[in-house]
């Protein structure tokens, strides 16, 4: 699809996703419908969606494990393997993926190919994602720790904490509480700022461009949107935040209610806030829990250390040449063929060697020579 095409559809979609709080609240009085009903259908599509990705996931086969990672594998004593990119047990698993989730690893060695000076190629240094995607995903996770103020009371430490390490660039008028502006939050224009990174990544890299679909514009205009109303709440069209923590209180502890007086603003960033829970299973955000279910990072590669067995593998009759020779040694020996057991025969008869075995051929061949060549 054309990348003009995917991004006036995927802006169309967050334009009417913004309109219809707006109209619903302000024209309509819809505060029950928009503050209440919708976030927990969209908590509740959140979770049923989450069992089923996770579900449908673990139900498809991993008959073998799948070392698509880089790194030397483990071998001979004497060669050194690579213990977090190609793990051969579960402490190893753990490694990796503690690095994966907290520091992004794999996104840090990403590498770009490029032409020089006519049809030599090279590897580029390329962190730009990393950076990008380190700024977004970890100031998302400090603007949803310090939303927990609403949700909690009393305010857990960490929370506040993090809400105080976060401030640390005050743009009231010190030390005066009060007056001038409330102090500026840096995760909430670190988000907005990674996502418009990542956003213009797209835009102007023409492989990124050429590759991206509504799916990959859709969510990042979403959280662009929802970052934009909370910045605008806090710092310049202020909401009753006591009335945001009832509000949000009773909807943690399943007594809701919608106070009067919250401003139509809020309504708009809690509306895009449960499209975006509600999106998130059904969705390439999906890759949260994904990343924990991955065959290539949640298996060690102990492929020459351990028989992998297909545990899906069907009982199969077999025949081995012991239980054949068993079945028939009788006939055979009538008719000559060599066998390795003779029949047992009662004490004191001797048994009628087989006829070749009787007349070895003219090199002299025994039952043992032949027993060699059929080895
Ligand atoms: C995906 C989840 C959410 C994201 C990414 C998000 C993002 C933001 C951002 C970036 C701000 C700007 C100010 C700041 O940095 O704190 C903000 C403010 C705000 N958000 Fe959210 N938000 C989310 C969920 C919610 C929910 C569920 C509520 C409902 C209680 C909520 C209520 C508010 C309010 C009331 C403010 C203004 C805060 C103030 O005036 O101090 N947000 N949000």
């Amino acid at each position: 699809m054309n990348f003009i095409v995917s991004i006036v559809v995927s802006g169309f979609i967050v334009t009417v996703l913004v309109l219809m709080p707006l109209v619903g609240v302000w024209a309509f009085d819809m505060r029950v419908l928009f503050g209440i009903i919708i976030p927990y259908l969209a908590f509740l599509t959140f979770f049923v969606g989450l069992i089923y990705r996770v579900i449908s996931w673990g139900r498809s086969p991993v008959p073998f494990r799948i070392p698509t990672t880089g790194g030397q594998q483990k071998t001979l004593p004497w060669i050194k393997y690579n213990r977090f990119d190609n793990p051969s047990n579960t402490v190893g698993v753990i490694g990796r993926m503690i690095f994966e989730v907290l520091t992004f690893r794999s996104l840090f060695r990403n590498t770009r190919m490029e032409f020089r000076g006519g049809p030599r190629i090279g590897y580029e240094w390329e962190k730009w994602l990393w950076l990008f995607a380190l700024m977004f995903h970890y100031s998302f996770l400090v603007v949803v720790i310090r939303h927990l103020r609403f949700f909690t009371e009393p305010i857990p430490g960490f929370v506040q904490f993090v809400a105080y390490m976060d401030s640390f660039m005050q743009t009231g008028v010190v030390p005066l509480s009060g007056f001038g502006l409330p102090a500026l939050m840096v995760s909430g224009f670190a988000l907005l700022g990674g996502v418009s990174l990542l956003f213009l990544r797209r835009l102007l890299l023409p492989q990124m461009r050429y590759i991206s679909l509504p799916a990959d514009y859709f969510p990042l205009f979403l959280i662009t949107a929802i970052a934009l109303t909370g910045i605008l709440m806090r710092y310049l069209l202020k909401v009753d935040v006591v009335s945001v923590k009832e509000l949000a209180l009773g909807l943690v502890s399943f007594r809701p209610k919608a106070p009067e007086g919250i401003g139509v603003l809020f309504y708009i960033h809690l509306f895009l806030v449960s499209v975006l829970v509600a999106y998130f299973p059904f969705s390439k955000l999906m890759h949260l829990g994904g990343i924990f279910l991955s065959p290539t990072r949640n298996l060690s590669n102990n492929n020459r250390i351990v028989r992998h067995i297909n545990p899906w593998n069907y009982p199969v009759t077999t025949h081995t040449y012991d239980e054949y020779e068993e079945e028939f040694r009788d006939k055979m020996v009538e008719v000559g063929i060599p066998v390795e057991k003779m029949p047992e025969t009662p004490a004191g008869e001797e048994a009628e060697p087989a006829e070749e075995e009787a007349a070895p051929a003219e090199g002299g061949e025994t039952e043992a020579d032949e027993k060699g060549e059929k080895e």
